[in-house]
């Protein structure tokens, strides 16, 4: 290995680049997860996590990877057999489906092209058809991270009442959690899925389910086998601040930073510079004579871009042209958009000069991988950014 100077640019769409002060924060002597300052901590960490999903109910935080708190929605809430209504938005929705049909649920998977959310006429109707009210549980990925789509999780709650149908509401935010607007409680959904690598700027390591009073009540009568994921012995433990088994204590820290990060910020301007800088980027993008892969602009992610590349070139050929040329790591195209997309996240501790190195530097690679382009991108995402860091109501992020 030679050694690389300066910091490399960790551009995928998460994990993302873990800040100075959270890095601080868990390097600390891990303490007695049993003891009183540890319970103070968790109790903290409990009202804070509430915030961040807008929501008055509990948050669950499980040592696991976004996967774990998948299954933990799943099996706490639905018995085997049941119906679920699934949408097959990107690779993450894929993957959400394969583990409920390994889990012995029966899952209807309706199809989208991979460019756009889930259409909320389209749940609508799915409901309206199911009289019976066979289906159980409407699961959707709020921010699709394969496809850089996102779904109108308000709309779609419209579109259940509508249906007058009382299936659970699932929600993944893995990729849009601290980074797009999100509301838990006022969108009525049941159970949102998030983890710790993605807009609350940890490492890769904590899940989140945020319950609702009726997925409680589903989960006293749910007879999927659970024991590790079981929401009630964790909520038992986490009144006092404290966990059943022994938890990430060194990744709490790093939560409990984060989450006064956030506070410091402010919710609302943590969307804000999201959205600005997810902007910049569709310019850069645009400017470039590339295309985007969503193709429904009020779906756009704010936490990341998918930029297709032009027919005959290879996504992951310009990625290592980039990677060994400028030390940045963009996202890969995931499933059946192997090589044929690339991936700029844009979130979590992110600002404006962070923006400029990463279209910097995917500029001078489509030059030198002899991507055909227009220059020109990075001067139009400049001018985004300065005009509306000269707006009068903006703050400089
Ligand atoms: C939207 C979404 N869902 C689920 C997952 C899976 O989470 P994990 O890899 O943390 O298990 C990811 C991971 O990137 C994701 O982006």
């Amino acid at each position: 290995m030679t050694h690389r100077s300066g910091r490399h640019f960790l551009q995928i769409p998460g994990p993302t680049n873990v800040p100075d002060r959270v890095l601080r924060a868990i390097d600390n002597a891990t303490m007695d997860h049993r003891g009183p300052e540890f319970g103070r901590m968790g109790l903290e960490i409990f009202e804070g996590l509430k915030s961040v999903f807008q929501t008055k109910q509990p948050v669950v935080i499980y040592p696991a990877s976004g996967t774990g708190a998948w299954e933990a929605a799943l099996v706490n809430t639905l018995s085997p057999g049941d119906r679920v209504l699934m949408f097959e938005t990107g690779h993450f929705a894929t993957l959400w489906n394969k583990m409920a049909t390994r889990l012995g649920l029966s899952v209807e998977l309706v199809p989208t092209d991979w460019r756009r959310g889930v259409d909320p006429a389209a749940v609508e109707a799915k409901l309206k058809e199911d009289r019976a009210h066979a289906i159980k549980a409407v699961c959707v990925v709020h921010n699709e991270t394969s496809t850089g789509a996102t779904s109108r999780i308000g709309a779609i709650r419209k579109s259940i009442d509508a249906a007058g149908h009382p299936a659970l509401y699932l929600v993944d935010t893995i990729s849009s959690l601290a980074s797009i607007d999100y509301r838990h409680d006022e969108w009525g959904v049941d159970v949102t899925v998030a983890g710790s690598q993605k807009g609350l700027m940890l490492p890769p390591g904590l899940s989140f389910n945020a319950l609702s009073d009726k997925a409680l009540k589903a989960s006293q009568s749910a007879k999927l086998p659970r024991s590790y994921w079981s929401w009630d012995e964790m909520l038992a433990n986490n009144k006092t601040g404290y966990f059943p088994y022994t938890p990430a204590t060194n990744l709490l820290y790093g939560l409990h930073e984060a989450l006064k990060m956030l506070a410091e910020e402010g919710l609302q301007n943590v969307f804000a510079r999201h959205a600005r800088h997810a902007e910049a980027t569709r310019r850069a993008v645009r400017a470039w004579s590339l295309e985007i892969l969503c193709s429904v602009p009020e779906e756009y992610s704010n936490s990341l871009t998918a930029v297709m590349m032009p027919a005959g070139h290879d996504a992951d050929r310009l990625r290592k042209v980039i990677l060994e040329a400028y030390d940045m790591s963009l996202g890969t195209g995931l499933g059946r958009l192997a090589g044929k997309v690339f991936r700029i996240g844009h979130l979590g501790d992110f600002n404006d000069l962070t923006l400029a190195g990463t279209l910097a530097g995917v500029e001078m690679g489509l030059e030198l991988a002899g991507v055909p382009h227009k220059k020109g991108g990075v001067l139009a995402a400049f001018e985004h950014l300065t005009e509306s860091a000269r707006a009068p109501s903006r703050k400089v992020a």
